[in-house]
């Protein structure tokens, strides 16, 4: 009787390591990013057809947004998860101030409107101060897109308003304390693959993330409607 042989293991197969965590989560949201980049207020804005008062709008809600980022990275710093992600060389408030002083004399938003989507974006990201890596999560969808696209941007509204490149008025999107952004971005998403969530929480995270983008294209439209008349 043919002897039984214990099935001959395969030769290992190449098997196509897991993508790492950052590149799943830049595809996972491809679609709303493009979605944002190519909404009516940001092609407005790029092709000069948004006047000053809705560019000085537009900062006023990224006034509200970063002071909600910058409160929550704050009470983290000491997380061990998010803490690894704060760094004062991403610190946009006071950037965001110098460009309202520059556009209207005053470093305040007093009596610029908070819209009610910027509202909600704020509130979202504050409700994550018990959840960091929810907070990680708005912290990468703004940071590293103003370290990406946002660097572009900052120097065709410098071109559009009449700004010096990376001077007052375009301040945001200038981060002096980051001389090589590729370099920073490529170690961040290094810090993001290397947090040891588990394959759920890591989900979650991505949602978070399809959240903060969404918020960011309802505030696109919300200031569409009234510094793009006519689309
Ligand atoms: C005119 C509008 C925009 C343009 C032209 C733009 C352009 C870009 C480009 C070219 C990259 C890739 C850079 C690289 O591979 O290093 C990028 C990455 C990114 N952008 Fe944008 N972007 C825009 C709007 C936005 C908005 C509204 C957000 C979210 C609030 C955003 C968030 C991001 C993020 C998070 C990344 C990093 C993706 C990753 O590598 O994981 N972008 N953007």
């Amino acid at each position: 009787m043919p002897s039984i042989r214990a099935p001959h293991p395969l030769p290992d197969a190449p098997v196509d390591p897991a993508p790492p965590f950052s590149a799943v989560l830049r595809e996972r949201s491809r679609h709303l990013h493009q979605r944002a980049e190519q909404s009516d207020f940001v092609s407005a804005l790029l092709n000069g057809r948004v006047d000053r008062t809705g560019y000085v709008a537009m900062i006023a809600q990224h006034l509200c947004v970063y002071e909600a980022l910058e409160s929550v990275a704050e009470t983290l710093r000491d997380d061990p998860v998010a803490g690894d992600f704060v760094s004062e060389q991403l610190t946009r408030v006071p950037s965001i101030r110098a460009d309202l002083a520059h556009l209207t004399g005053s470093p305040s938003a007093d009596g610029l409107a908070v819209l009610d989507s910027t509202r909600r974006y704020a509130e979202r990201i504050r409700a994550n101060e018990h959840w960091p890596a929810g907070f990680v999560a708005h912290h990468y969808t703004r940071y590293l897109g103003d370290l990406s696209g946002g660097l572009a941007i900052g120097a065709v509204l410098a071109r559009v308003y009449g700004f010096a490149p990376g001077g007052d008025g375009v301040r945001f999107y200038r981060f002096e304390r980051i001389p090589h952004p590729a370099a920073f971005k490529n170690d961040y998403r290094a810090r993001l693959d290397a947090v040891p969530w588990s394959v759920a929480e890591r989900d979650r995270v991505v949602d978070e993330v399809l959240v903060a983008y969404e918020l960011n294209t309802e505030i696109f439209a919300e200031l569409a409607g009234t510094y793009c008349p006519g689309g």
